[in-house]
């Protein structure tokens, strides 16, 4: 099980220190980008991706909750981006194009889903895309409470790739703590995002161990 921790959660007047021990403690290291428009709320942009790969020594996981990701795919990948994801319901008819411009880039695609959107609709990038984030609250703010429902969308998810013997990964995100991450494991998650429960920790880098080892 990977964990890509999510800088929403971090300190960010003293982020260095955050990513540092990232550096040691995480697999990935997940930077959420809102637009205000796609999702009700604005994050960060490129000055603070361009800031954490200077000294990122962890794939870093940029999970873009904009209206228009097509447009800032090369941006990315020149900051040293290594995971790149994007919501269905902003690329729609475009998502096959849009993981093969990640992948040219050399870099991981990954395809978003909210709680609304039905799992199955993934299914026609299985083996296209490298991996899956089910969004286990609506994406747009941390500190969500985690839905139950995930588990089952998960476990459906999981079938499927593994009746078609593909290898596409699955990532979850939202309210993703020590309380459903074995449940997560079971159901067939491979990577957890996780902001609060990981940077409100007294001790991050033995939150990030214990959900490994869930
Ligand atoms: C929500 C973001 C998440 C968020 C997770 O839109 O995609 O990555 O930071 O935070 P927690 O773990 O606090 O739910
Ligand atoms: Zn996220």
């Amino acid at each position: 099980m990977l964990v890509s921790p999510s800088l929403l959660a971090a300190d960010f007047l003293h982020l260095e220190n955050e990513i540092r021990m990232l550096n040691s403690a995480a697999d990935w290291i997940h930077l959420d980008v809102m637009d205000g428009s796609f999702v009700p709320n604005i994050s960060f942009g490129f000055s603070v991706i361009d800031a954490v790969s200077s000294i990122a020594e962890r794939p870093m996981d940029v999970h873009l909750m904009v209206v228009q990701p097509q447009k800032w795919i090369e941006r990315l990948a020149s900051a040293g981006v290594s995971c790149v994801s994007f919501h269905y319901e902003a690329a729609g008819d475009g998502t096959s194009a849009l993981i093969r411009e990640i992948r040219s880039y050399g870099m991981k695609a990954g395809v978003v889903i909210n709680p609304d959107v039905p799992v199955e609709e993934l299914f026609a990038f299985i083996g296209e895309a490298d991996f899956f984030l089910v969004m286990s609250v609506f994406a747009g703010f941390g500190g969500q409470r985690f839905m139950d429902s995930s588990l089952e969308r998960i476990s459906t998810l999981k079938s499927e790739i593994r009746r078609r013997g593909a290898e596409t990964m699955i990532e979850v995100d939202g309210g993703v703590c020590n309380d459903n991450a074995s449940a997560l494991r079971e159901a067939g998650a491979d990577i957890l995002v996780a902001g609060s429960s990981v940077f409100k920790s007294p001790d991050p880098a033995a939150a990030i161990a214990r959900l490994r080892e869930a």
